[in-house]
């Protein structure tokens, strides 16, 4: 939803929580579709978005991989991570950190190098064009064999895209992160960095595995801390930052509405919280929509706003001249 105040909202930001293939449009995956020759499950536009009611993650999963089936050439990533780009630009985005799933297309046959590559030749683009500095973090499926977990990051550093990082995703509860330590280990010494999704609907044992077992830098989503006084304890400390997606997590029924959402209590907790969007097309929000409803829904006022803009930009991978020059543009 869009509402009136929305322009004087923060920027630029920082998105560190965005899965590529979660930006696919109805519409992009029509066209997609066409082109590929493809026939889709779907009567039309108005028949495909009936099915963006989800009763919680998997829910949403299931039509997410459905929907990038349609993803087959290099251009097709290209196409789609573009849009991503102009969009989130739009919305004051200067720096992402963009998740792919390249299990999820080489299981199909697509190589790794037109999935990565094809992502890469849209964020080389957006730096020219747009100003918008970027990088790559490509996920495990945890849904998957962990011993594919290895293979694909191998098969991801031998197409000789740059990569920035490692993450875990998918399926939550049932596959904990220890299981893809070897990986995470393999990762951390080819210089990528960690993160992992943990606690979204998974409990919060999860987290811990994924800062004690894994390494990670970062927790993406971590809103289930808040049921381990010990784990906020840890995570304020050290500061940890956790990427939270208010949207997603209403439409994925991890919070019952925005208003309950506990941003707020994870803020007064002293944790390092920043504003993303997850995965945008799916859940009707990017990342300044995300913004703009923590403002009419919870009431949170323009400097708590920026403080969370400021969180973006220093929990970022960004080299520290490009922090320093979005910090500069926050008034710092
Ligand atoms: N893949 C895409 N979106 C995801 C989410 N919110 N949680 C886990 N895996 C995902
Ligand atoms: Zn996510």
């Amino acid at each position: 939803m869009t509402h009136p105040a929305d322009a004087a909202l923060p920027h630029p930001v920082a998105e560190l929580h965005l899965h590529i293939e979660g930006t696919l449009e109805p519409e992009t995956i029509f066209e997609l579709a066409a082109r590929n020759a493809m026939t889709l499950p779907y009567a039309d536009l108005a028949d495909l978005r009936t099915r963006y009611e989800f009763t919680d993650l998997q829910s949403f999963l299931d039509l997410y991989y459905a929907n990038m089936s349609t993803l087959r050439t290099r251009a097709d990533f290209t196409e789609m991570t573009w849009r991503y780009l102009v969009r989130a630009h739009r919305g004051g985005v200067r720096h992402t950190e963009v998740f792919v799933d390249p299990q999820a297309h080489t299981e199909r046959g697509i190589a790794v190098g037109d999935v990565l590559g094809g992502v890469q030749d849209a964020l080389d683009r957006a730096a020219a064009e747009l100003d918008v500095t970027s990088g790559i973090i490509v996920c495990v499926l945890r849904h998957l064999p962990a011993s594919q977990a290895l293979p694909m990051l191998d098969g991801a550093l031998a197409s000789g895209v740059p990569l920035l990082g490692i993450g875990l995703d998918s399926s939550e509860v049932g596959f904990p992160p220890g299981a893809f330590r070897e990986a995470f280990d393999a990762a951390a010494a080819a210089g990528l960095h960690r993160v992992a999704h943990a606690g979204e609907e998974g409990p919060p044992a999860y987290i811990w595995e994924a800062l004690d077992v894994l390494g990670v830098e970062r927790i993406d989503h971590g809103v289930r801390c808040l049921e381990d006084a010990a784990l906020v304890e840890r995570l304020a400390r050290d500061q940890v930052p956790l990427t939270v997606c208010p949207t997603s997590n209403v439409r994925l029924r991890v919070v019952d509405r925005m208003a309950d959402h506990p941003l707020p209590r994870m803020l007064d907790a002293g944790l390092m919280v920043t504003v993303n969007s997850d995965d945008p097309a799916y859940f009707g929000g990017y990342v300044d929509d995300n913004y703009a409803a923590l403002r009419h829904d919870l009431g949170m006022p323009d400097d708590a706003l920026r403080a969370l803009a400021l969180n973006s930009v220093r929990a970022s991978f960004a080299s520290p001249d490009r922090k320093a020059e979005l910090l500069a543009a926050l008034g710092l």
